[in-house]
C-alpha cells in the first residue's frame, strides 16, 4: 500500500506548465506573475490591498513594523502555535505576552487575552489554529474598546471564513502563508492584507530594502526594508492554486467529516471541534490519551509510520522552548497549551486523499492505541 503522508500539495498539470513558461520567459523573480497573484488575492479579499511575500513570517515582521510595534512594547499571543508567531515579536525587540488557549477551540482564550492587556500592550496577535477562526466579533470588539492594533496570524486560514466572509476580507492586518503544507501553496510564500493606503505603501517599501523608484529612473530609501519579495515562479504556482481553493476547502471539510464518522470513540483520543462552516480544516489534530497508554507519542508516530501512515506534531507549546524559558517562562504557566502541545498528533488530511484513506488511518489509530493500553 502507498505511504500516506500527513499532507501533500496538489499541483495540477496546467500549473506545472505555467511554471515552465515562467522559467522560459527570462523573468523569474518578482514581476508580472506577482502582480497577477496580488490582484487575484485582492479580489478574493474583497478588494483590500494585498502584498505578496516570500513567507508569512516576513508578512508578520512587516505587519509588526506597520503597526508601530517598538522595543519595549508588549504583543499578546498564544503559546500554542508554530514558533514563528512569537519569534517575530522578539525580533521586533518587543515582548511576546502569552495567554493560554481554550481547551475546545485550541485558540487563544479571549477573556484571558483582555485581562492580559497593560499600558505597554501595542498589538494583539491571535492565531487560527488549523484554520479554525478565532471569534472575530469578540476579538475586534476588544481591540476597538482597548484601542489596539490586531495582527491576525492567519497563516493557516486561507479559505476559512467568519460569518460568511473570507478571513482576510475584513479586519486589521492579516498575514497568510502559502508554505508547501498550507491549503494553497506557492512552495514558500505568503501575503499581508492591509486596508490603509499609506500603510500599504510602507509595507511595499519594507518588503524590498525600502527602495522607492523615482520617475527619473533614480531611487530613494527612507526606511531600512528587508528582503521579502516573492518570485514569479512561486507566484505562478499560487495563481494555479487560487483556481482550486474552493474545491480544496470543500474536499478538506468532507474528509474531516469522515474522520468524525469513522473515528473509534474507544480509542480515547480527544477530537478537534467539529466545525464545518468557518474552519478550512488545514489540519486534523487529535490528542492522544497518553495517560492511558504504555507508550509515548514517539512510539505512536513510529507505529503509524510502520503501517505506512505519516503523522505530524503541530505544535509543542512554544513557551517551553529554551529561548522562551530563558525569558522567564516555565512548565505550568499555560496548562492547556502544555496539555495540547504535549499530546497532539496531526493525522493525514489533504485534498487528494481518498475517503478510504481516512478509514485506513482511523483503523490504524485504534489498533495502535488499543494495543498500547495500560
Ligand atoms: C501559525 C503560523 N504562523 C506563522 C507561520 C509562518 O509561515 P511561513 O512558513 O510562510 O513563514 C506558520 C507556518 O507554518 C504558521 O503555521
Amino acid at each position: 500500500m502507498d505511504y500516506l503522508p500527513f499532507t501533500r500539495p496538489s499541483i495540477d498539470e496546467a500549473t506545472i506548465a505555467g511554471v515552465a513558461e515562467v522559467l522560459r520567459s527570462g523573468w523569474i523573480t518578482s514581476g508580472p506573475c506577482v502582480n497577477q497573484f496580488e490582484q487575484e488575492l485582492s479580489q478574493y479579499f474583497g478588494g483590500r490591498p494585498v502584498r505578496a511575500m516570500s513567507s508569512a513570517t516576513g508578512a508578520l515582521e512587516i505587519a509588526l513594523s506597520v503597526a508601530g510595534v517598538q522595543p519595549g512594547d508588549e504583543v499578546i499571543t498564544t503559546p500554542y502555535s508554530w514558533v514563528a508567531t512569537a519569534n517575530v515579536v522578539l525580533r521586533a525587540g518587543a515582548k511576546p505576552v502569552f495567554v493560554d488557549v481554550d481547551a475546545v477551540t485550541r485558540n487563544i482564550d479571549l477573556e484571558r487575552m483582555e485581562a492580559a492587556i497593560t499600558p505597554r500592550t501595542r498589538a494583539l496577535l491571535p492565531v487560527d489554529m488549523a484554520g479554525l477562526p478565532v471569534d472575530r466579533d469578540r476579538l475586534y470588539d476588544i481591540a476597538k474598546r482597548r484601542g489596539l492594533r490586531v495582527i491576525e496570524d492567519a497563516a493557516q486560514s486561507m479559505g476559512a471564513s467568519w460569518n460568511g466572509r473570507p478571513i482576510g476580507s475584513f479586519g486589521d492586518l492579516v498575514a497568510i502563508s502559502f508554505h508547501a503544507n498550507k491549503n494553497i501553496t506557492s512552495a514558500e510564500g505568503g501575503c499581508l492584507v492591509l486596508s490603509d493606503a499609506a500603510e500599504t505603501d510602507l509595507c511595499t517599501r519594507l518588503r524590498l530594502q525600502g527602495v522607492v523608484r523615482l520617475p527619473d529612473g533614480g531611487q530613494e530609501v527612507e526606511v531600512a526594508g528587508g528582503k521579502h519579495n516573492l518570485t514569479d515562479l512561486a507566484a505562478r504556482i499560487g495563481i494555479g492554486q487560487m483556481k482550486q481553493l474552493e474545491a480544496f476547502t470543500a474536499r478538506r471539510r468532507l474528509l474531516a467529516r469522515r474522520y468524525f464518522e469513522r473515528f473509534d470513540a474507544n480509542s480515547g483520543c480527544e477530537l478537534p471541534l467539529a466545525e464545518f462552516t468557518n474552519c478550512n480544516w488545514h489540519m486534523f489534530q487529535v490528542l492522544l490519551p497518553l495517560e492511558r497508554m504504555r507508550t509515548g507519542r514517539g512510539e505512536f508516530i513510529q507505529a503509524m509510520h510502520q503501517r505506512g501512515i505519516g503523522v505530524g506534531v503541530h505544535y509543542p507549546a512554544m513557551h517551553l522552548f529554551g529561548l522562551y524559558r530563558r525569558l522567564g517562562c516555565k512548565p505550568g504557566d499555560f496548562p492547556q497549551a502544555e496539555r495540547i502541545g504535549g499530546s497532539t498528533v496531526t493525522l493525514p488530511l489533504f485534498p487528494a486523499m481518498a475517503d478510504t484513506d481516512v478509514d485506513r488511518v482511523c483503523a490504524a489509530v485504534s489498533e495502535v492505541i488499543l494495543g498500547a493500553r495500560k
